[in-house]
Parts: C-alpha cells; structure tokens; sequence
C-alpha cells in the first residue's frame, strides 16, 4: 500500500478563529502547514474507521491543491469515503446540507468566506462535524492542541485525483464519489419554498439580478433561479468562480457589492436584487430603491416565514447574535416565541437549532438561516424572499415598509475600523471595560447611558459560557452601541462599532441622520480617534 508517514514539526500559529483555520495564502503554502493541520483534525475525530468524510470548498486559489491533499490523508487516517464536490466546489451550506444528508462524521470547507482570493488572499480550512455545523470550541480547541503537538502525519502517495469527472475512484481502499455539488441542496430546497409560485413569478415578468460576485454560488443559483425557476437568462451576473474573484471581494454589502446596489437605486431596477459571498453562505438583499438591512431581513423573513412550505407550521424561536439589531425580537414577540441573544459566531446557533428551540436565525454580518442546514445560507434566504414576494404579490420595497408600520423601524449602521494596531484596538476594549460601572447616567451628544455591559452568554442547552463578547451600551433614548474586535481579520485588529436606534413612528428618516448622535457618542465613549488614530471608519454599512 503506498500509505507514508511524513514527520514533521508543528506550527504555533494553527488556531482556529470565529470560522476555522484563517490565513494568507502564503502561510498556508508553507511545507507541511496543510498537511498538518488536516491530520490534527483527523487525530481529534474518535470513531472515523469507515466513515463519511465530506470535502470541498468555493474555489479560490489553493482549493484544489488543498482537496487533493485532504483526500490523500483521508485515506490514510481510516476514513472510508469522501464525498467531494466536482471540481472541489461545495458552498458552505451545501457542505452543511450534504454532510446531514449522507450521514457524514464530518466535513472540511475550504474557504476564507468574504476574504478576497488569490495567490495573496486569504485562505482558510473549518472542520463541521456530523451534524452539519461549523465545530464547537471545544473541538477547536482539542484540534489546536494537536496541532501544536504534531510529530508526523499520514498521507496516501498516490496521483491527483480527476476532480472534474463525476462518480467513483478508489484511493488506497477508500472510495471517493466527485458528486454534483447543486444536486442534494437544491433537492433541499425544492422542499423548503414554493417552487411553482416562484416559477409562476418569474413567468409573470418579475425581474431580478443575482450577483454571485464570481464566487462559489454562481452554479448554484444558475442552476435554480434561472434553471429551476424560469428566471430570464443573465439573470445571474459573476456566475463563473474564479480562483481570485475576479480580483474582488467578495462580501455581499452596499460598498463591495455597489454595482448591484447602483443598478437597485437606479431608473431601471428591477424587482429584486441579491448577492451572496465568497462561500456562499452570506446574502445581501436590496429591494428597488431600498437596501435591507441583514437586521431587518432576519425579523422580515420570520415574520413571514410561514408562507414557505417548508415553515408552515410556524417557528420554534428566533435567535439572532447579540449586535444584530432587535428587530426581530420584535417579531418573535408578537408571534408569542422565545427570541434568543447569541454570540457573534454561527456555531452558537448549532445547539439551539440541534435542541428544536429555534427555527430560524440570522446575524448582521449578512447571515440568514434555519434548521434545514447548520451553516447560514444565503441563497435559501433569497429563495425565502422570492416565496414572500410570490405568495404576498407585494414588491420587496412594499413588503419592507408594512413591516416597519408594524413593528417600529431599527435605524442600523456598522462602523468598522479596519487593520489597527493590536495593541490600540485591546487598549480600547479594555478601557471600555474598565468603565462599564461607571458609565451609565453619564452623557454624550445629548445621549444618556442607561446600561453597560460586556456581554456573557450561557447556552440554555449545554450550560456552557462564553465570555467577553462585546462591550453593550444602552442609551434611555432606545439607541444602543456595540463594540467588539473581529473574529475573522487576518492582519491587525478590525474594530467594529454597531449602532442602532429605534423609532416606532418615523421610518422615512435617513438612516445617518436618525444615528448621527449615537455615532457621535459612540466614537467619545470609546476614544476612538484619541486610541487609534482614526477620526473615521475605514468601512460603512
Ligand atoms: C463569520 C461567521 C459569522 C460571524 C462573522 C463575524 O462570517 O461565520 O457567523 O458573524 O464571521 O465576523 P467578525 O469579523 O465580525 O468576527
Ligand atoms: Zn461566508
């Protein structure tokens, strides 16, 4: 058998982030830095003789190098298959929905998400485990451990593999399926929303742009919305993955994304515009003349939810992460459901969906999603919105302002100020800290502190408690502030300053006006320019 054992010597530096392994590609080019942490991840998964693997990621440059490699340790660690998307493409809620599917013990996805792509990019590597979902800290942390530990690693000395070819080979007695990397989601998806009022949307003249951002879900949503559901061919732009997307970024927002929001705010919008990012698990949503919120997308989408057949008996709860506006407790409210507060970071939704107590979740990192996968999914919130927009026969924009004249509207910004000094950006945060008792009652641009806090969360299903979260400010104007540093950035410190204020009666306002104060009290509070040496956010969305 031509299985070897390489030895090798650890890397301080493979701890996983918010999302798995994250760094510049010529970090991951270095010898032996995948292969190591791949093994790692292996020796931390008990019981994988004969199992299921699942690889693939969106198809930025190192994807396909990395796939082969994974597949050869595979094969050389017990597993006894993989399934892997044609040309090593699988969007990360694919991933998700065909590890559930086929009863995988896992799943790797190669991806660095929003991060741009290409020989200088970013690259990263995130192990799900078995039930669809991005690993706990503990398994994360177990897979560090190994990893600073490593000695030597296992790997199958065999040819590339055709990644290209769809079907069956067999690696050193493992079997290794290339499968079709739209087929088991779209199957998914045909059971979650109304294909035929979709299908008789479109037909009825509805027009809509999708911009794939030349990322992973280009195939997947030519495939369904133009394929499936009758949408006017090019109705898809950026279809193609490239390995550097085009040179891109892909992160579906008002500034990366701003050809798409041109063309919504323009004469000739069509109906409906969506985005989603570089793994295709994230989504923008911008009505004719009007961008949504990821807040107020959440709240819309569970309020409406039920028309979908895949939601018709209702929701369990809503979750949302703690910056995420409170647009949709709103909802859960008068739906009579628990609304819960989470930490930034999808895999804190996992035990809340695995224990039935939410149906749907979202963040406002442009994250949507729901207990048919355990990854946020963008097209499926897009889908969503098209279900709605069938079955109310409302156009977006209409569907956006009646929720506000329900609910009150929650004015949102996000300021983020991005590669700062580490150093600043702890100082920061830890001077907030250090004044959180003494905050409240003080004000700042006419603006009175009722609370302050860093947040802690207890998960209700396992107990568990994660600290320092992200420093809350509560004005008694109903405004708050949040402050927390990046999970995700792969050079300096990225501070991200959330701002939100409510209005129930005024939903016309603009949003900088409205949240001109609570941005001016938010910068005092903090120091922001006096600590980092930037009057303004590098990023506004
Ligand atoms: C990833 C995670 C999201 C999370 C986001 C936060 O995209 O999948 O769940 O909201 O990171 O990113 P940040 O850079 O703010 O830590
Ligand atoms: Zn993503």
């Amino acid at each position: 058998m031509a299985l070897k054992t390489v030895p090798t010597q650890p890397f301080p530096d493979q701890k996983p982030g918010t999302s798995g392994l994250r760094k510049k590609v010529p970090v991951f080019r270095q010898p032996n830095y995948v292969e190591n942490f791949v093994q790692a991840i292996f020796d931390t998964i008990a019981d994988k003789d004969g199992q299921t693997l699942v690889i693939g990621g969106d198809g930025r440059f190192l994807n396909r190098e990395v796939v082969q490699t994974a597949i050869k340790i595979a094969a050389a660690n017990g597993f006894g298959r993989v399934l892997v998307g044609q040309g090593g493409l699988l969007s990360t809620p694919a991933a998700s929905c065909v590890i559930r599917k086929h009863g995988a013990i896992g799943g790797l996805v190669l991806s660095a998400s929003h991060n741009p792509g290409g020989p200088e990019g970013d690259f990263g590597i995130k192990f799900n485990t078995k039930n669809g979902g991005p690993a706990p800290e503990s398994v994360t942390a177990a897979i560090f451990e190994r990893a600073k530990a490593i000695t030597e690693y296992r790997i199958a000395d065999v040819p590339e593999l055709d990644l290209d070819q769809l079907g069956d080979v067999t690696v050193e007695g493992m079997s290794v399926t290339v499968i079709d990397p739209v087929a088991d989601y779209a199957a998914l998806m045909r059971e979650l929303v109304d294909f035929e009022a979709i299908r008789a949307l479109f037909a009825g003249g509805f027009r809509m742009r999708f911009d794939a951002m030349s990322a992973v879900t280009g195939p997947y949503a030519k495939a369904i919305l133009e394929g499936e559901l009758g949408a006017a061919p090019g109705t898809v732009v950026n279809a193609v993955p490239q390995e550097d997307f085009g040179g891109h970024h892909p992160d579906p927002n008002p500034v990366h994304a701003r050809e798409l929001f041109d063309l919504m705010h323009g004469a000739d919008a069509p109906d409906f515009g969506a985005a989603s990012d570089g793994d295709g698990d994230r989504n923008m949503i911008v009505a004719p003349g009007l961008f949504v919120t990821p807040s107020d997308s959440l709240a819309i989408l569970a309020a409406h939810a039920h028309r979908a057949p895949g939601y018709a008996g209702g929701l369990a709860g809503i979750a949302r992460s703690m910056p995420t506006s409170r647009a949709a407790d709103r909802v859960a409210a008068k739906l009579g459901i628990k609304a819960y507060e989470t930490p930034t970071g999808w895999k804190f939704f996992g035990n809340l969906l695995d224990a039935g107590l939410i149906t749907l979740c979202g963040e406002e990192s442009a994250g949507t999603g729901s207990n048919h996968v355990r990854e946020k999914d963008g097209l499926w919130a897009v889908l969503l919105w098209l279900d709605i927009l069938a079955d109310t026969g409302e156009q977006a924009d209409a569907i956006v302002r009646a929720h506000w004249a329900d609910f009150g509207r929650d004015y949102y910004t996000r300021h983020d100020y991005e590669e700062i000094e580490s150093a600043a950006a702890e100082r920061l945060m830890q001077g907030l800290r250090d004044r959180l008792g003494t905050l409240p009652g003080q004000s700042f641009a006419g603006l009175t502190i009722a609370s302050a806090d860093d947040f802690r969360y207890v998960d209700p299903v396992d107990g568990s408690v994660t600290e320092r979260q992200g420093i809350r400010i509560g004005f008694a104007e109903d405004a708050r502030v949040v402050y927390r540093l990046s999970g995700t950035g792969t050079a300096g410190a990225t501070l991200r300053v959330y701002i939100e204020r409510y209005d129930r009666d005024t939903h016309d306002a603009d949003p900088a006006t409205v949240l001109a104060p609570v941005v001016e009290a938010a910068r005092a509070i903090a120091q922001i320019a006096e600590i980092t040496g930037r009057s303004e956010p590098s990023v506004v969305t």
